[in-house]
């Protein structure tokens, strides 16, 4: 792990351009070509100096990603400027040390083990609602489909299932996060409420319209206090729990988390899910196995290919540090208000931490996990996301019901590109696919229609 020290600062080697040029070169899509070609120049970590973000060490070697997400919070921490601000004091995002893990232990158990099975069902619902209009035959885009049907599954994950609060909350949800994040990256002057119109009255608008809503379902929730124990949402959960001192976390704190859940665990499941539609029409003997998998009721190849399309396409692309004071790490010394960036491009991309690592085989994921700080794409340390369970049963189960109904055309387009859409990296063209309902879908549709004209 880093350590303090007073040794005098040893920086790895710095890209020698004007400030702006960097900002080019690493704040746009060029740096998913940019960062490679540099890693291989230096042979390991280097430093880039970023308008706003100032300068900052990118480093992916094994050891050193080690050292940096075992560091002890007094040394270096997570920064809370744009995300925390955008979601409020109260999210996940914004809180530090002690306050930050008492948090963690409270929500993180809701999205693990056995409480995932809850939301299963919803998910597989979900799927099936937002595919039912897929055209067969045509090319079409499929990121659509996955952040509609992510986002109305963390929000009834999230909310419960009271349908007139979970429409107003899908108008008002979408622009409060993108604004929320478009205006973090602004400066000050820029944020403030200027009339009607302004960003900054909008965005105050759409989060009081979000606030009334949680304030009326946490209301509504509180008036039949006995069956909250029976709800498995997070709005519920997050009302029953109590920190050590046996305090409740407050009710705008709730809505802070609850508003970060949602926007934390759609765009980035929705593209990782596209992302998987456009790795698979590029591997058809993969899209065969997967297929004759499903019907066989199996899922360690669907696993590992989550994996897979995860360590090669990650939709987020680094965790974020800041050193506390002047700390050694590995044979280098940062000082105090340096930023370290976990590049996971880099990381996944590195033939030491993968064999073959250009290609995208997910049978090297067969029969075993992950390894620790060489696959990266829920980040690492006290900041892990909170969400990664839920997210890869989101996907399994998503990937389950595509390849259960649709037969995927192959395609030999060319690889699509990464596009940045402010929260996660997505495929440029939407992520293209071409779909035939597959014959037992289509008989298991009628026979569902049949149930249903019968009981009705
Ligand atoms: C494929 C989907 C997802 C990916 C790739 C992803 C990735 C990440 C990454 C890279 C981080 C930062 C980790 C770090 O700084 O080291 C993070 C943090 C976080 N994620 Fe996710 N995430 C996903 C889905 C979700 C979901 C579904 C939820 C909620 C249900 C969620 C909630 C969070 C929260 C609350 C944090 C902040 C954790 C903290 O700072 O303690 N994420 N995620």
């Amino acid at each position: 792990m880093a350590t303090a020290t007073t040794e005098p600062v040893r920086l790895p080697p710095a890209l020698r351009l004007p400030k702006m040029v960097q900002a080019v070169l690493f704040l746009t899509a060029l740096q998913y070509r940019v960062a490679p070609r540099l890693s291989r120049h230096y042979g390991g970590p280097f430093t880039i100096n970023l308008p706003v973000f100032g300068k900052t060490v990118v480093i992916h070697d094994r050891d050193l990603v080690k050292d940096v997400f075992s560091t002890s919070f007094d040394l270096i921490e997570r920064p809370t400027k744009v995300l925390g601000q955008a979601f409020g004091p109260g999210s996940t995002f914004s809180l530090l040390g002690k306050e930050h893990s008492e948090r963690r232990k409270l929500v993180l158990p809701n999205f693990q083990g056995r409480r995932l099975k809850n939301y299963e069902q919803i998910v597989e619902d979900e799927v099936l609602r937002e595919t039912a209009k897929w055209p067969e035959g045509k090319e079409f885009e499929t990121l659509s489909t996955m952040t509609n049907l992510t986002l109305n599954a963390i929000m009834r994950a999230t909310f419960g299932e009271r349908a007139d609060a979970l429409d107003e909350l899908r108008v008002v949800i979408p622009p409060l996060i993108t604004l929320g994040s478009l205006m973090q990256r602004m400066p000050p002057i820029v944020r403030g409420e200027y009339g009607r119109w302004s960003p900054g009255s909008r965005l105050a608008g759409y989060r009081r319209r979000f606030d009334a809503v949680i304030d009326e379902l946490i209301a509504e929730a509180r008036a039949d206090i006995d069956a909250l124990p029976e709800r498995g949402d997070m709005l519920a959960l997050l009302l029953q729990v109590r920190y050590e001192d046996g305090q409740p976390i407050s009710d705008r704190h709730i809505a802070d988390e609850l508003l970060t859940l949602v926007a934390a665990g759609h765009e980035t499941t929705a593209s990782q899910l596209a992302w998987a539609v456009e790795r698979l029409r590029r591997h058809p003997r993969l899209l065969s196995r997967l297929t004759e998998e499903v019907d066989a009721g199996g899922s360690e190849l669907r696993q590992a290919t989550i994996y897979e399309v995860q360590r090669l396409r990650s939709t987020i692309a680094a965790s974020l540090r800041t050193t506390k004071t002047k700390v050694r790490l590995g044979e280098w010394v940062l000082p105090a208000d340096t930023n370290v960036m976990v590049d996971f491009q880099l990381a996944h991309e590195s033939d030491v931490n993968y064999t073959d690592p250009e290609t995208f085989n997910p049978d090297r994921f067969i029969g075993t996990t992950p390894p620790s700080f060489r696959w990266l794409p829920f980040g690492g340390g006290i900041n892990r996301c909170v969400g990664a369970a839920f997210a890869n049963m989101e996907m399994d189960i998503t990937l389950r019901t595509l390849l259960r109904e649709f037969r995927f055309a192959p395609t030999d387009a060319p690889d699509e590109g990464r596009n940045f859409r402010g929260v996660a990296i997505a495929p440029s063209k939407g992520a293209l696919a071409v779909v035939y309902r597959r014959p037992q879908a289509k008989q298991s549709d009628r026979d569902s229609v049949a149930v249903a004209d019968h009981s009705s």
